[in-house]
């Protein structure tokens, strides 16, 4: 009864706060992949265009030995930066030969031998953003290469992206859409014959979020982030809004995680308490091999990451969000419900939201209370609390 009024409120005054519908569609899948939000590690937050395979190798046990895989955390994604500067005689791309001597092929099985799966970076256009070949025209031998190599994810940039382009944009008219780029590509990989995630990284251009689960497995909902709470703050809000066009199968990107590269504490624990919200893919963004034992301990947190992987695949909505003071709602497939309380501001604050007679667990500490009427904490600037509301 309570968590239906919680629900009427939530449309209600999600509509007051200008979110989007939820009317649409909740994506199904188009390959039947990533039934939850995926999870893993890619360098370029931390290392640039600046990836080797010693690094990966060197990440991949970090990830076995820190208990991340066991977590849930399972891609490792070579990003920008892998490839010579040009294919091969017959057309091929080819690994950087200093960077990646034994090739991507060897260091698949490494990963696959230690139950991690391997991501890897192309671009829809002629070159990727960091000028190296792009798979503009190449769709079906690039996809054929990457699952001879043992690849299991794609991310997929939208760099130069026909002739004449420059690394973010064309002269007027000249850009073939994104959507029939990706399209090109997603067809390459279902022909593949092997099992691949396909990340689409258009940076949440050309309203993206309502064709992209037809395309992809997940999509970037904005441009590239930074290890700020501004930008953390401007990509939330251009991601909260767009929680009707995801759901199991494919899912809003808000980009990788900053957990761990400058944020204070309490922004690295919002940053992935607001992740986990919006069913957001958890990909770190840290150099993990000489990461700390707290930016461990709160990647690994497992009532974190099972909101963030509920299988309802429901993301939060914004049901308030008074003077940067903000009350998000997320369903989960067990009835309980997520409510998270978000100061945005740069002052600690009070937030509050109705509920009764419940048995509410907060997340992070991991202690359960019976609340009477309302959900009600003191939040420091930049913070967020996460709870889980029994049904
Ligand atoms: C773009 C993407 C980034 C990263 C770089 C690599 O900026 O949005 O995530 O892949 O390219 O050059």
């Amino acid at each position: 009864m309570v968590i239906r009024l919680v629900v009427v409120l939530a449309v209600l005054l999600g509509a007051l706060v200008g979110e989007h519908s939820t009317a649409g569609p909740l994506a199904r899948g188009y390959n039947g992949l990533a039934a939850t939000p995926p999870m893993g590690w890619n360098d370029y937050n931390a290392y640039g265009l600046d990836v080797t395979e010693d690094l990966v190798r060197a990440t991949a046990d970090t990830m076995v030995s820190s208990g991340l895989r066991d977590a849930g955390y399972r891609y490792v994604t070579i990003d920008d930066g892998w490839m010579a500067p040009a294919r091969d005689a017959y057309g091929e791309l080819q690994p950087d030969p200093t960077r990646f001597p034994h090739g991507i092929a060897a260091l698949a099985a490494y990963l696959h031998a230690r139950g991690l799966e391997l991501g890897i970076y192309e671009d829809a256009g002629v070159h990727t953003c960091g000028g190296l070949p792009g798979s503009l025209g190449h769709e079906r031998d690039d996809a054929a290469q990457f699952a001879a190599w043992g690849v299991d994810y794609l991310k997929y940039d939208n760099c130069y992206a026909g002739p004449g382009c420059a690394d973010h944009s064309c002269p007027d008219g000249t850009e073939e859409p994104a959507r029939d780029r990706y399209a090109r590509m997603r067809d390459a990989l279902l022909s593949s014959g092997r099992p691949i995630v396909f990340s689409i990284c258009s940076w949440g251009t050309g309203d993206v979020s309502r064709w992209a689960a037809g395309y992809g497995n997940l999509w970037r909902t904005t441009g590239d982030i930074t290890a700020t709470y501004a930008s953390l703050l401007s990509i939330f809000h251009q991601t909260v809004g767009l929680g009707g066009y995801a759901g199991p199968g494919g899912w809003n990107d808000p980009d990788m995680l900053e957990i761990g590269n400058g944020m204070t504490a309490v922004e690295d624990r919002t940053e992935l308490t607001l992740w986990a919200a919006l069913a957001a893919p958890l990909v770190i963004g840290t150099d993990l091999v000489h990461a700390r034992s707290e930016t461990l301990t709160l990647l690994t947190d497992p009532g974190v990451i099972a909101i963030d992987q509920d299988p309802l695949g429901r993301p939060a909505r914004l049901v308030s969000a008074a003077d940067g003071l903000d009350v998000l709602t997320r369903p989960l497939a067990d009835g309980d419900t997520a409510i998270v309380l978000f100061n945005e501001t740069d002052a600690p604050a009070t937030i509050a939201t109705p509920v009764s007679a419940h048995t509410v667990t907060d997340v992070w500490s991991g202690t359960t209370t019976t609340v009477n009427g309302e959900i009600r904490a003191i939040v420091p600037a930049h913070g967020a609390m996460l709870y889980r509301v029994a049904a």
